[in-house]
């Protein structure tokens, strides 16, 4: 499988260490042989047809930016829209910051991508929480594969969970903390007294805020998830501007205390409730498995016959995140070989 990397951030990084590393191992074994043929970033890309090797992967993590200066394969100044369309490949992992804006440059990447092709693994909730039911037509137009597993729940499997460990039963509703900085920041003001602001400084020297952090503290970021949940699992065609969100902004250490003296703590939760998709922060008892702390992400579905599944995982992270493309690629590989033996069967 042929792979062109669009994006050379935190999660593009990732992917490049994941795949050096599982090459040698496990993905073998499962038939799977990846290659990275082109990493494009904003200064240009990095292009060897036959594959960018473990070695050469590694060299270009360690000297940094630009990647494009690579005496072997760099292409100071190429487009990403032209290595996508002149390189190569069976897929297109596109991992280049969100921007809930206008979802580019990731837009256009994925469409032309689409257009040549090339099937899509996403991490990114922009074009998602934007164009979702056009994307996914336009990819079944293409007869091509659009993936986005990292987009909800970091490594964790939220999406996969629900869409395949609870087939066959009904999701009546689902009630979830998908961010792990507005997380962390309730966290610190509930059982360490810190104030917002502070709490916000903290959490974006762990690394796990958005660059710009009103996506995070505005519940952006979990309504963009929350519209990916809606899409993909609740088959709703909905887009960002159909949640009803409020951030954490006016969550005071007041009405921390007062849900405390209850029991309860407060958390924002994106939820999906007879259709209505919601962000918002909520008071929650502690002793719901739903109460996780600090960075941490949790997903509570309400289903007809299995009750209450909750699943609890890291929602962020450029090595976890990039678990999640792996899988993507993995699904992929085992779909085009589940066509290759119906088409075998049918001629
Ligand atoms: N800023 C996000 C979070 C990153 O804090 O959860 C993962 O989407």
């Amino acid at each position: 499988m042929r792979i062109i990397l669009v994006g050379y951030g935190v999660v593009g990084k990732g992917v490049t260490t994941i795949i050096a590393r599982r090459y040698a191992e496990k993905v073998k074994g499962y038939g799977f042989n990846p290659k990275i043929v082109a990493i494009a970033d904003i200064d240009g890309a990095v292009i060897n047809p036959r594959g960018l090797s473990p070695q050469k992967l590694e060299e270009i993590k360690q000297r940094g930016y630009p990647i494009s200066k690579d005496p072997d394969f760099g292409r100071p100044g190429i487009p990403a829209l032209d290595v996508i369309e002149s390189v190569e490949a069976e897929v297109v992992v596109e991992v280049t910051p969100v921007n809930i804006k206008n979802a580019e440059p990731a837009l256009s990447h994925i469409t032309k991508a689409f257009k040549t092709g090339k099937h899509v693994v996403t991490t990114n909730k922009g074009p998602l929480a934007l164009a979702m039911p056009a994307l996914t037509e336009l990819a079944e137009y293409n007869n091509v594969y659009l993936r986005f597993s990292g987009t909800v729940g970091g490594g964790t499997p939220m999406l996969e969970f629900a869409k395949r460990c609870l087939a066959g039963d009904r999701i009546l509703a689902i009630r979830g903390i998908l961010n792990g900085t507005t997380n962390y920041i309730l966290t610190e003001m509930s059982q360490n007294g810190v104030g917002f602001q502070e709490a916000l400084a903290n959490a974006q020297k762990l690394g796990y805020a958005e660059r710009e952090p009103s996506m995070d503290i505005d519940g952006c970021d979990t309504a963009c998830k929350v519209v990916i949940l809606s899409n993909w699992i609740m088959n709703q065609k909905i887009t960002l501007k159909d949640v009803d969100r409020t951030g954490i902004r006016n969550v005071s250490l007041e009405a921390l205390d007062e849900a405390a003296k209850r029991g309860n703590t407060i958390k924002l939760i994106g939820s999906i409730d007879e259709g209505k998709p919601t962000v918002k922060p909520t008071e929650i008892p502690k002793n719901h498995p739903l109460c996780v702390s600090g960075v941490l992400n949790a997903i509570t579905f309400s289903t007809e016959y299995a009750a209450e599944q909750t699943l609890i995982g890291r929602g962020a992270g450029g090595i976890e995140t990039a678990s999640a493309v792996l899988r993507d690629l993995l699904d992929i590989r085992h779909k085009l070989a589940n066509r290759m033996l119906n088409n075998n069967s049918e001629s």
